[in-house]
């Protein structure tokens, strides 16, 4: 799994330290940071300027060298906290609560620490993953960029070959011996579906990306390993979360053949802590009418249950 290492972007070496992150996060300003952009790089692109207080981008330097940066932009409205702890008292026992994800700047920077130390990890171990260029493990981090990397949510939608399905699994089986009996929390994929791993075609191999964080606290590295698993299989059976045009087969052969790597021990955690989206969560976004919130929990509601609960037996 030897690899060449890419070098920090001299350019970029100078632009981030020297850049001022301020603690009130407010005060980020991301037209003033894509000046600083413009003057320092060829070239550079926004790949995603999320809700969830964060940005994306493709660097270009002046040697052609390319890079990913995931920057820390804004404070997100803060949730109204009568409205949220309405939610956490309908929500606490479903696996969709625990992966119900946080609004808010304090939340992104707590994403970004734990994203760049578990790179770290990953690539320390060989675990296939960008490396890490940089990172001042808060307000960004610096990746090796895949230019011709697709996600595998994206390739299953049009390719079902055996040949992608065996790769990923393989892929799976990698991260699955890492991740079986790690006593690191910061070896766990706490986000893991397949809109984060990526296919990277010149090397024809499987990235893990984006190791994300959970919302519940004073978990044990077993409890959320096996959150992480029973999520997984949700986002596999779901057409949240994978496109419709995914045939029930394909996604089924997934998720056997992912929980058969795992030991008896995990599969009967696994089978404690599942919890079906309760019908009230259900009802109460339905009157709300929020349609991507009824998706979301509709991806853990009681068929996906059962049929998860069914391969875990
Ligand atoms: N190192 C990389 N090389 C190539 N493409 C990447 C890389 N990292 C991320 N991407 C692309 O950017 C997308 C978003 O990145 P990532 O998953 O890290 O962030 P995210 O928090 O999920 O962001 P978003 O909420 O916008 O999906 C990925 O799904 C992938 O398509
Ligand atoms: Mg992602």
């Amino acid at each position: 799994m030897d690899r060449e290492k890419i070098k920090p972007s001299d350019n970029l070496r100078e632009l981030i330290p020297t850049f001022e992150f301020s603690d009130n996060s407010e005060k980020l300003n991301l037209s003033d940071f894509e000046r600083i952009l413009n003057k320092t790089f060829k070239e550079f692109s926004v790949v995603s300027n999320g809700g969830s207080g964060n940005a994306s981008f493709i660097l270009t330097d002046k040697n052609e060298r390319q890079s990913f940066l995931k920057y820390r932009t804004h404070e997100s409205i803060p949730w109204n906290s009568q409205r949220d702890k309405i939610f956490e008292d309908y929500e606490k026992d479903s696996i969709s609560w625990i992966y119900r994800r946080k609004n808010g700047s304090w939340f992104c920077k707590e994403l970004f620490s734990r994203e760049a130390t578990v790179l770290e990890n990953w690539n320390q171990i060989g675990l296939p993953s960008p490396q890490l260029i940089q990172s001042d493990y808060s307000n960004y981090l610096l990746l090796e960029f895949f230019p011709q990397a697709e996600t595998v949510a994206s390739m299953i939608s049009r390719d079902r070959s055996p040949r992608l399905i065996n790769g990923l699994l393989d892929t799976l089986k990698q991260y699955r011996e890492f991740a079986n009996g790690t006593k690191n929390m910061d070896n766990i994929h706490m986000d893991l579906h397949l809109e984060n791993i990526l296919y990277d075609l010149p090397s024809d191999s499987f990235k893990f990306i984006d190791p994300g964080v959970l919302v519940k606290k004073d978990l044990s590295v077993a409890e959320v390993d096996a959150y992480a698993n029973l999520f997984f299989c949700y986002t596999v059976l779901s057409n949240y979360f994978l496109g419709e045009s995914v045939p029930q087969n394909t996604r089924q052969t997934i998720v056997s053949n992912y929980v058969d790597m795992l030991p008896n021990g995990m599969k009967n955690l696994m089978q404690g802590l599942n919890k079906p989206t309760p019908q009230y969560v259900m009802d109460f976004f339905s009157e709300l009418k929020w349609d991507q919130k009824i998706q979301w929990h509709n991806s853990f509601s009681k068929d996906k249950f059962d049929l998860v609960q069914h391969y875990l037996k």
